[in-house]
């Protein structure tokens, strides 16, 4: 049996959301997205997404204990396995994990600011059934509905240049020690994200094999 308690690291844009919904969907594990669990709390203006929406416009963190409180419980319940994607950010996050559950592998998909930058300034997504799309890659531009369902495509909040830069700073400040951290636990597993989505999906899969 391959990996089945699974981390995504990287930072934004690096295409975590992209890989994990298709590892899932090939292994039949929970996707644990923090990033679209928020999202969704702001949509229903909830006292959680009420208190996380502006760390998430200015490209800030959310703080530790909000973040720990909403997944703890959702992890605890995954007991086919997961993909965390987005979570852990922080050595606090990382540590409440341990306490939390074991882990099989830590992928860390490494991608340069320039083309995080300019990946996430073309990334449209579908307001109702997650797809994400690329302008450079697999959406023709002025495509306003999603291929898969023909939901709306939208532009996240968070996707303009000056909070893309704050996002690649707070990874790299907040988020990059956990490289090391995992390193260290033997868990760490390097893929290269400026490849094309398949040969990414690829290499994840022949690691999570391993
Ligand atoms: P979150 O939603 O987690 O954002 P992120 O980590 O910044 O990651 P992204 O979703 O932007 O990118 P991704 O790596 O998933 O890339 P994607 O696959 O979309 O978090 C948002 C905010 O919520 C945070 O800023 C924070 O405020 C808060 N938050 C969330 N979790 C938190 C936590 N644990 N603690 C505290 N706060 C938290 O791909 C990007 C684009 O590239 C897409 O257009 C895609 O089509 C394209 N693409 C993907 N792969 C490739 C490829 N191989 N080649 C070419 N293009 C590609």
């Amino acid at each position: 049996m391959g990996a089945t308690r699974i981390v995504f690291l990287g930072p934004p844009g690096a295409g975590k959301g992209t890989q994990a919904k298709r590892v899932v969907g090939e292994l039949g594990l929970e996707h644990l997205s923090t990033g679209d669990i928020l999202r969704d709390e702001v949509a229903r203006s909830t006292g959680l997404g009420n208190e996380a929406k502006g760390f998430m416009d200015r490209g800030e963190l959310v703080p530790d204990g909000l973040i720990i409180d909403m997944i703890g419980g959702r992890i605890e319940r995954a007991k086919k396995g997961f993909v965390l994607d987005g979570f852990p950010r922080t050595v606090a996050q990382a540590e409440a994990l341990d306490r939390i559950s074991k882990l099989d592998a830590v992928v860390n998909i490494d991608l340069s600011r320039a083309e995080v930058v300019r990946r996430l300034t073309a990334r449209r997504v579908c307001r109702a059934c997650g797809t994400i799309y690329n302008l450079g890659f697999n959406l023709a531009a002025g495509t306003a509905r999603c291929e898969a369902c023909g939901g709306e495509l939208y532009q996240r909040d968070d996707d303009q240049p000056s909070v893309i830069e704050n996002r690649y700073d707070v990874y790299e400040r907040s988020t990059a020690p956990l490289i090391a951290f995992y390193r260290a636990r033997g868990l760490l597993r390097p893929v290269d994200g400026k490849l094309g989505s398949d040969r990414v999906f690829a290499e994840v899969m022949r690691i999570l094999a391993a």
